[in-house]
């Protein structure tokens, strides 16, 4: 597959950040203000009652406490850019999505026994009791091909023998939100009837069976011969066309866009009325993707890990907030090498094997080990990307990989309710250090080893532009649940390759 170029329109932008935010009611709010061309100086004006400007850090930040429509300027040389901003306690996704999703392990064996289990297991585990509650299916719950004669989508009736509502009903009396899948094309991704041009009658089955959520995909998009797939335009038409369709419905259903970042979505999502859109291509069980190419920024189709995703996320963190999330795909974390569409880094498998993808020159694929694991889910945190399990909750999970999609602090990093991404600071001594701002006006703090080998890293406060000078912080290590000491200056760490350390920081006062 050839180099995806950006959209035409993401070039004319003035503002390298979203002009579109969203905030819940007397919750702290915070908005960064990037240019497109990096030699002007911002400025704001207009700020309703409560936000302020920081010139320092170049944001906007404080706190509005009434409901409401609010408009503001950022002025950038001659240009005047104004940002909406909805402060409301109703948002459809005032924090990520926290959930399941078929496929990575299950691929084509999507039942309606398996999401009956999985729920289950969902409550058994802790899992709900952690915040999980999104359920979805994935790809290949239709019953062939096309779709029937009367156009109405329906399952495949042996893997659903009582049809869609009875999974909806199943997950909904167990307090579960319930997924499922369709693309913006005549196809989904593995070649079976899509929605374009079925808006409409697919969005009144998904209302009839209880959706409380849709995964909205972009493969076969080209066929369409609409215009250039990799423009903003030609998204944006067809994320809203079903968006206008669900409306219609009468249902809140969640609109959550996977065009894998193609056409910079974190410019435009909100247009279609979408919270949440895939920022990536498809993540993978492992810590390098699948090199494809040398292109710095990943912008290639092909298999992502953790260290891909983490190189990418750089040119867009300052666009995720309330109800605006990018997402990082599915968490690969507790998979251990079982999955199927997750294991294809191994380039040679055939792609639907239904045993799933073990070996590769004799060797057991073992996927992500314990480190990687354990840092790609604190990155999801530290990002609020949805966190979308997708390992098979029935089978064993290890405690170890529990007690890290369980960890409540962890947990509480991603769902801030200011809803910001942690921005990526430096690359340094090949560690990576990410900031990210709390509704409390603490910082979350990573740092990850991205050397192949064991290594030393100084953290060092004056890094840290959130921090106040001459102000000695608290550390709360939020992997280890455990009491750091203070920061009150250089400290010195050790890492293991790819593993990673979190902090929680708070003045001391
Ligand atoms: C695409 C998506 C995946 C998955 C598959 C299903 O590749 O990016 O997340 O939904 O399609 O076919």
């Amino acid at each position: 597959m050839a180099a995806l170029a950006v959209g035409a329109s993401a070039s004319a932008r003035v503002l390298d950040s979203s002009d579109r935010t969203f905030s819940l009611p007397g919750v702290r709010y915070m908005h960064k203000i990037r240019l497109s061309d990096t030699t002007l100086t911002p400025r704001v004006e207009k700020l309703p009652e409560g936000l302020r400007w920081n010139d320092r850090r170049k944001l906007v930040e404080g706190t509005v406490a009434a409901e409401g429509d609010y408009v503001y300027n950022v002025i950038a040389g001659a240009d005047t850019v104004p940002v909406h901003l909805t402060v409301s306690s109703s948002l459809p996704m005032p924090t990520p999505m926290m959930g399941w999703l078929s496929w990575n392990v299950v691929l084509s064996n999507v039942s309606e026994s398996l999401l009956r289990e999985t729920a289950d297991a969902m409550h058994d585990k802790g899992l709900y009791d952690a915040g999980y509650r999104w359920l979805g299916i994935d790809d290949d719950w239709h019953c062939g091909a096309e779709r029937p004669a009367d156009s109405i989508p329906a399952p495949d009736p042996v893997r659903f023998p009582h049809g869609m509502k009875a999974v909806g009903d199943y997950l909904h009396e167990r307090d579960l939100k319930f997924g499922i899948y369709s693309t913006a094309a005549l196809r989904t991704c593995d070649n079976k009837f899509g929605s374009y041009l079925f808006e409409d009658i697919d969005a009144r089955a998904y209302a009839d069976w209880g959706v409380d959520f849709l995964k909205y995909d972009y493969c076969w998009v080209p066929e369409l011969n609409i215009g250039d797939y990799t423009t903003q335009e030609v998204a944006l038409d067809l994320y809203s066309r079903m968006r206008r369709a669900l409306d219609k419905t009468g249902r809140p259903i969640v609109l959550y866009m996977c065009e894998w970042g193609t056409t910079r979505p974190w410019e435009w999502a909100h247009k279609a009325g979408a919270p949440m859109w895939r920022a990536t291509h498809d993540h993978r069980d492992g810590w390098y993707g699948r090199r494809l190419n040398t292109d710095p920024d990943n912008t290639h189709l092909g298999g992502q890990g953790v260290f891909d995703i983490m190189n990418h996320w750089r040119h867009f963190s300052q666009y995720t907030g309330v109800n605006h999330f990018n997402d990082a795909d599915m968490l690969c974390i507790g998979i251990r090498g079982r999955g199927k569409a997750s294991n294809l880094l191994l380039l040679d498998v055939t792609y639907n094997r239904p045993e799933g993808v073990f070996e590769k020159d004799g060797q057991r694929y073992t996927g992500m080990d314990t480190e990687e694991a354990r840092t790609e889910f604190a990155m999801w945190c530290m990002w609020s990307s949805p966190l979308i399990l997708s390992l098979d909750v029935r089978d064993y999970i290890s405690p170890g990989d529990l007690a890290v999609i369980t960890n409540p602090e962890l947990i509480a990093i991603n769902q801030d309710p200011m809803g910001q991404s942690a921005d990526f600071v430096h690359e340094r001594d090949g560690f990576q250090l990410w900031v990210k701002d709390l509704a409390d006006g603490g910082v979350a703090v990573a740092v990850v080893n991205m050397n192949d080998t064991a290594a030393d890293y100084t953290l060092d406060p004056a890094d840290i532009e959130a921090l106040e000078a001459g102000t000695a912080y608290t550390l709360r290590n939020l992997m280890e649940r455990s009491d750091d000491g203070r920061l009150d200056g250089p400290r010195k760490l050790s890492l293991a390759p790819h593993a990673c350390k979190v902090w929680r920081l708070a003045p001391v006062r």
